[in-house]
């Protein structure tokens, strides 16, 4: 039985997911993104440029390959419109193989100042949304009032715009202090419109599955990270969709036995951007020294990201929650330059150690448990080969992998595409 593989991040977000999808997408025949939206910031590096992609599968640099936005995103025609603009300045081709499933989700002007509305409301206890209008969408979705794309289609479209825009106007009455353009941005929409019903729409649960019975391999992309998962994240501070493994099934409309291979990606380190609890993070020069030397500013919205080590319990938590069969370590290069480095092994909470995430992480204060590993200080420029690295960094590795009780089959080891090590 042919089977959809999966690459998905395990942390906060910003793993690398973009450029692990890029380097492995020459072996598919299909990518695909089955939850988020525009929240999502996906990195490509080759041939000395630096590509961006929100809305857009990261297969789409590879020439033939179909690139297909499932049932379960959420779709800025404005901001999916910009992604293309993009890719024509790139000279991708993409008419014929990007295609959108009917059942997507469309972000109107006003889910983005509702967003905006509900993070003013919220005050010092903001979520640090993205502010591209999913939260607000996703609500519509599961309120049963939301637009698809497939209605774009209809004849009486403008009037279900309509209807929704107005209670959305009502609702915006209670926040008199989020002001907006409306008759700008409102055409800007429709011009972005008009634009999407150029390319092909498919119903993306018959799609996929007939792709499959014709042994088409594919490829399911993660945004966002399982820390940031509606129902298993540090809730409230998440997103607002099913970023794990159980959300390729609704998000692409395949039963759960179609799934095959589940990469999760995992930094070297931990980041997190926005707000909510964050076990290892430092506070400190150490984080700070992260920052900088990872580079670590969002790619959506160019906020700093927090940074702090490895958290070995909420790893051995999302790779539970995801069944991940491999793991993939991005960004270990950033750890060239420290003489130690650490991972938390264990969570200290009320005098007893853990290796369990408490109910709510927001109210309760846990304290990592460290253990302390030798930096390897050189570059990692010519190590092509597991074995090629610097000891100190094969037992860094190799003790993670102990306690994580998965493999590392992939070693990230810079942002350009040729820079992996596959085991
Ligand atoms: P995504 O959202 O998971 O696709 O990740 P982002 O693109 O938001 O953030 C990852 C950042 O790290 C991007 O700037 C990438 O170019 C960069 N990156 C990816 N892998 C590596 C790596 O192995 N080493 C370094 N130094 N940077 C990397
Ligand atoms: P990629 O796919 C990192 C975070 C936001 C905020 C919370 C809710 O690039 O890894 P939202 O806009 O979804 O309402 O924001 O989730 N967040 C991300 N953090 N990477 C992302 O995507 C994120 N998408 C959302 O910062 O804390
Ligand atoms: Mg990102």
């Amino acid at each position: 039985m042919h089977q959809i593989d999966v690459i998905l991040g395990l942390q906060w977000g910003d793993e690398g997911k973009g450029k692990i999808v890029d380097y492995l997408a020459n072996d598919y025949d299909i990518v695909a993104r089955f939850q988020g939206g525009p929240n999502a910031g996906h990195t490509l590096k080759f041939g000395g440029k630096k590509y961006v992609l929100h809305t857009i599968p990261s297969g789409i640099f590879r020439p033939s390959l179909i690139n297909l936005i499932g049932n379960g995103v959420v779709l800025d025609p404005v901001v999916f419109q910009r992604e293309l603009r993009a890719l024509e300045q790139s000279d991708v081709a993409f008419h014929d193989r990007l295609l959108i499933s009917r059942k997507a989700h469309l972000i109107l002007p006003t889910h983005r100042w509702l967003d905006a509305a509900s993070e003013a409301h919220k005050g010092k206890a903001k979520i640090g949304s993205t502010l591209k209008g999913i939260g607000p969408t996703y609500m519509d979705k599961t309120g049963r009032n939301g637009l698809r794309v497939g209605d774009v289609e209809s004849p009486t479209f403008r009037e279900q715009y309509e209807a929704l825009k107005a209670k959305h106007l009502e609702l915006l009455k209670i926040y008199p202090e989020v002001t907006f353009d409306l008759e700008t941005e409102e055409n800007a929409w429709f011009e972005s419109i008009k634009e999407l019903t150029t390319l092909q729409f498919v119903d993306c649960e018959y799609y996929i599955n007939d792709a499959l019975k014709a042994g088409k391999k594919i490829l399911a992309e993660g945004a966002q990270g399982s820390m940031l998962d509606i129902d298993f994240g540090t809730y409230p501070f998440v997103t607002s969709s099913n970023t794990i493994t159980a959300g390729v099934c609704t998000g692409l409309g395949v039963a759960p036995q179609k799934i095959g291979r589940v990469i999760g990606i995992t930094k070297a380190y931990c980041t997190r951007v926005g707000g909510g609890p964050f076990p290892t993070e430092l506070d400190n020069e150490t984080g700070e020294k992260l920052r900088k030397e990872g580079m670590e500013f969002g790619a959506t919205t160019g906020r700093a990201r927090r940074c702090g080590w490895i958290d070995l319990p909420q790893l051995r938590y999302t790779i539970m929650l995801n069944g991940v069969t491999e793991i993939c370590m991005t960004k270990i290069d950033v750890l060239n330059i420290f003489p130690e480095i650490a991972a938390a092994t264990k969570y200290r909470l009320n005098g007893l150690e853990t290796d369990t995430l408490p109910f709510d992480l927001c109210n309760t204060a846990v304290e990592p448990v460290l253990k302390e590993y030798k930096g390897w200080n050189c570059s990692l420029e010519t190590a092509t080969t597991y074995e090629a690295l610097p000891e100190a960094a094969q037992a860094y590795l190799s003790d993670l992998e102990a306690y994580l009780e998965v493999p590392i089959k992939m070693i990230s080891t810079g942002p350009e595409r040729e820079k992996l090590i596959v085991r």
